[in-house]
């Protein structure tokens, strides 16, 4: 392995604003970063060894496969809102993982101060994005053992650390579900559609949407898929085709304003994307541009599937209209790279995600099968009162 790189973590979108342990900041100036040599196909989005946090840093993707360690909950904190983790799984166990990190110099403390530290950073590391449910579903779930975990700081951490372990594991076991679930959907010579990046980058593995495209791949299924580029920051471009690419997965990437040209041209048989949160009725929130394809779907008459974790269910939500979707710098829609495509002081916009109504909707892929419509009464019934996990 190459000696770790040293540089500072750049500061996009400012200081978060939550009083910082001075240990940790000041090991926080000095990142260590390293160029990961292996096969693409075996790099991981979230790497926890020896008591170390490594994320691969997505935001470098595809020119650069560098996996940088996390120092601090505040480090986690940008590192999330900066999308070097993304995707709604992924950050789930980011935030676990930012968690125990972030606890680490507070071992020392009895139970109740122990406890105190633990929600101040929860509360902050929530903070980071606020569409994807798996951040507040997994930071609720860690203070939840925490608070039923006896004895002092040592032990609360040693059981919060099992405790992100498990939910890392347990999303591994949720995406391989999906894909044994979704696998009947995808059938020789079919293209398929899908948007932003819901695969292995996004999770702890296999994907969510792309899992059954995995599981169909090493059965020798053929299929193509088309790769919308997912403006403004490029997730499909840059990361769903880097990992279908290093699987041998057959991908076409296409601009977003494309797919209805695929899709009038008979090329595309399925749609199959995946959700940051879905609301009680169904409705699923997605990366924007998931409503204008879903609306296109219906017009063409194909299928769109929803690959949907019980992590990204949200029962407490009622309607799609109640998810709070992240607003995201200007910058981004501003300049396309470095280079800026727009005038100066001109207005933008910068939704980062869209509601698509549940009624054109085909069905909801979990791991517990797939749901269909009346989706309220399905939702209940699959999710309503179980933390998730077992079916
Ligand atoms: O803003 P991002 O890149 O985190 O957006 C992610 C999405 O919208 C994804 O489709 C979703 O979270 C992927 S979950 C496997």
């Amino acid at each position: 392995m190459l000696p770790s790189l040293y540089y500072w973590v750049p500061k996009r979108y400012g200081s978060s604003g939550v009083q910082e342990d001075p240990e940790a900041r000041a090991g926080r100036q000095q990142v260590a970063s390293e160029t990961f040599h292996g096969d693409p196909a075996d790099v991981r989005s979230i790497d926890y060894r020896d008591g170390e946090l490594w994320f691969l840093d997505q935001t470098q993707l595809p020119e650069r496969v560098i996996i940088e360690r996390q120092e601090s909950a505040e480090h986690v904190w940008d590192s999330i809102k900066q999308l070097k983790v993304r995707g709604a799984p992924a950050i789930g166990i980011a935030g676990a993982y930012g968690l125990v990190v972030g606890l680490r110099p507070y071992r020392a403390f009895g139970r109740e101060a122990f406890l105190e530290q633990a929600k101040r950073l929860a509360a902050h590391l929530d903070g980071a994005r606020p569409t994807a449910v798996n951040l507040s579903w997994a930071l609720k779930r860690m203070l939840r053992t925490a608070e039923a975990g006896g004895g002092d700081g040592a032990e609360l951490f040693a059981e919060l650390e099992r405790e992100a372990r498990r939910i890392h594991r347990e999303d591994i076991e949720l995406c391989r579900a999906i894909g044994e679930h979704g696998r009947g959907l995808i059938r020789d010579d079919i293209g398929i559609l899908t948007h932003c990046n819901a695969g292995r980058l996004a999770t702890s593995d296999y994907g969510t949407a792309t899992a059954p495209m995995y599981l169909a791949h090493s059965q020798g299924v053929r299929f193509r898929v088309y790769a919308d580029e997912s403006r403004p920051l490029l997730q499909g471009a840059r990361l769903t085709s880097w990992e279908l690419r290093a699987a041998g997965i057959d991908v076409t990437v296409i601009t977003d304003n494309m797919a209805a040209f695929v899709m009038s041209h008979g090329l595309i048989n399925l749609v199959l994307v995946v959700t940051d949160r879905v609301a009680a009725n169904g409705d699923v929130a997605n990366k924007i541009g998931t409503l204008g394809v879903a609306i296109l779907a219906k017009h063409f008459g194909i299928p769109m599937y929803v690959a949907c974790p019980s992590s990204t269910v949200d029962l407490a939500t009622t309607a799609g209209t109640e998810i709070v979707i992240e607003e995201r710098c200007p910058e981004e829609v501003t300049q396309f790279g470095l280079r800026r495509t727009t005038p100066e002081g001109v207005s933008v916009r910068n939704p980062a995600f869209d509601v698509t109504p549940n009624e054109i909707i085909s069905g909801l892929i979990t791991e517990c099968g797939i749901i269909r419509p009346p989706y309220v009464q399905a939702l209940r019934e699959a999710f309503g009162g179980r933390a998730g996990g077992e079916c």
